[in-house]
């Protein structure tokens, strides 16, 4: 399905954007693995979330799933009688690849073609390092065969920075003998960390170091979902370049591992108010009030320190970057070339067409701003982010972009356009 972009008005009132996907796939794997009850409120009504709740039903768990919340009975986890399939979600297929490495299980791991060109080794090394045997497609790729069970504790340095491999270490260490200690120098998002916490599992944070020991997690736990800061991005991005907007986001998560793109848009000049703060369990949550601020915004150098906790807002901000004035360059990100997409290429490619000078470098990009683009079709090879960024785009410069395969939204935000009054 295309989307067409073209006259647009501003954004106003209140909103709370769709529930974070992060919190809400560890929240049902949590809950697969709890021996107690786990209710979860405000879990995300999306597809990939939908496929890990699937999948965790195939692997025992009895969830019910009414409205705002989902609760899940004790379960025992068991082997699937078929394939585990997690369409397009790179977390749901890697996190749950450590989950289930921790049972004496035979288990088959698959997703779409995006998702089976995705690198897997990252998991499969340190999965097979403490104990458990994964055979990958060409060594490499999904579908993954698992045989889980007797694990050992490793030591593992995080050195890429993926916050799914280091959950997927994190997992699989709670069914490990002795253990297991993960450096994390770059400090990926930390949720798994604060639910393992929440969870009272035997796990220690110091520093950029987490130490677990094998734990039964055994409670009646509660989890609030807030609403998801990547999600908020599209909208906030949305208010400061459309003249007359103003809007506020309610319960948006702010954990400082996820909100580096409001780092960036100070850099840019823009400011965002945060009007209320509170906290889900261990998670630090907000609203925030968002205003037009396109004309003070310049774009700038982005320091590399700050890629990571805005990695999935790149795209959001390099469409920022497209619409103010000025040079933005942003490098050390060439973790872009392997998520939904090759975002680094779909970036410059989709912004070159549009007129905008860009160029590509291995691991980033540089851009000139500009005020006006020019008519173009906007290709995102199903990449969910890269079509809501271009939306976003092509709405605030009221040009004429087809976006093609906007079913994709649906993976993370399905209730997209309608935040956006679109
Ligand atoms: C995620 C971690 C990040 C992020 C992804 C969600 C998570 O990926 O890009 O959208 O929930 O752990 P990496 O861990 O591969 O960097």
């Amino acid at each position: 399905m295309k989307y067409i972009t073209g006259k647009s008005k501003p954004l106003t009132g209140k909103t709370r954007v769709a529930s974070d996907k992060s919190i809400s796939h560890r929240a049902l794997m949590l809950g697969l693995i709890n021996l107690g009850k786990t209710s979860i409120k405000g879990l995300l009504e999306a597809d990939d979330v939908k496929r890990t709740m699937k999948n965790c039903r195939m692997l025992g768990a009895e969830i019910s799933h009414n409205g705002d919340l989902t609760t899940i009975a004790r379960s025992r986890v068991i082997e699937p009688n078929n394939i585990l399939d997690f369409g397009n979600s790179g977390t749901g297929a890697r996190l749950m690849a450590g989950v289930i490495a921790g049972y004496p299980l035979f288990s088959v791991i698959t997703g779409d073609a995006s998702l089976r060109k995705r690198p897997m080794r990252r998991i499969a090394d340190p999965l097979c390092e403490m104990g458990a045997t994964i055979h990958l497609r060409s060594n490499r790729f999904l579908p993954a065969a698992i045989i889980g069970g007797k694990l050992k504790g490793i030591n593992h340095k995080n050195s890429i920075g993926s916050a799914q491999v280091k959950s997927a270490i994190m997992f699989a260490s709670l069914n490990a003998n002795g253990t297991t200690v993960i450096e994390d120098p770059k400090r990926s998002r930390d949720h798994t960390e604060r639910l393992l916490i929440q969870s009272e599992a035997n796990i220690t944070v110091t520093g950029n170091k987490i130490a677990l020991e094998k734990s039964v997690i055994n409670r009646n736990l509660e989890i609030m979902v807030p609403a998801d800061f990547s999600s908020a991005a599209f909208i906030i991005a949305y208010a400061l370049l459309r003249k007359g907007s103003e809007i506020t986001l309610k319960e948006v998560g702010i954990n400082p591992t996820r909100t580096g793109m409001l780092k960036i848009l100070e850099l840019f000049g823009a400011k965002i108010e945060v009007t209320k703060r509170y906290e889900f369990g261990l998670e630090p949550v907000a609203d925030l009030y968002v205003s037009y601020q396109r004309e003070n915004m310049r774009g700038t150098e982005i320091p590399e320190s700050l890629v990571i906790s805005a990695i999935d807002e790149i795209p959001i901000i390099a469409a920022i970057a497209a619409s103010i004035e000025g040079k933005t360059t942003i490098r050390g990100a060439k973790e872009l070339r392997y998520k939904e997409s090759d975002r680094i290429r779909l970036i410059v490619q989709n912004l070159a067409s549009l007129g905008v000078k860009c160029t590509e470098y291995d691991d980033g990009f540089e851009i000139e701003g500009t005020d006006k683009i020019q008519n173009a079709t906007i290709l995102t090879d199903f990449d969910h982010r890269i079509a809501m960024s271009f939306i976003i785009l092509g709405s605030v410069f009221e040009n004429r972009l087809e976006i093609e395969d906007i079913e994709s939204i649906q993976t993370s935000y399905p209730n997209f356009f309608e935040n956006l009054m679109l």
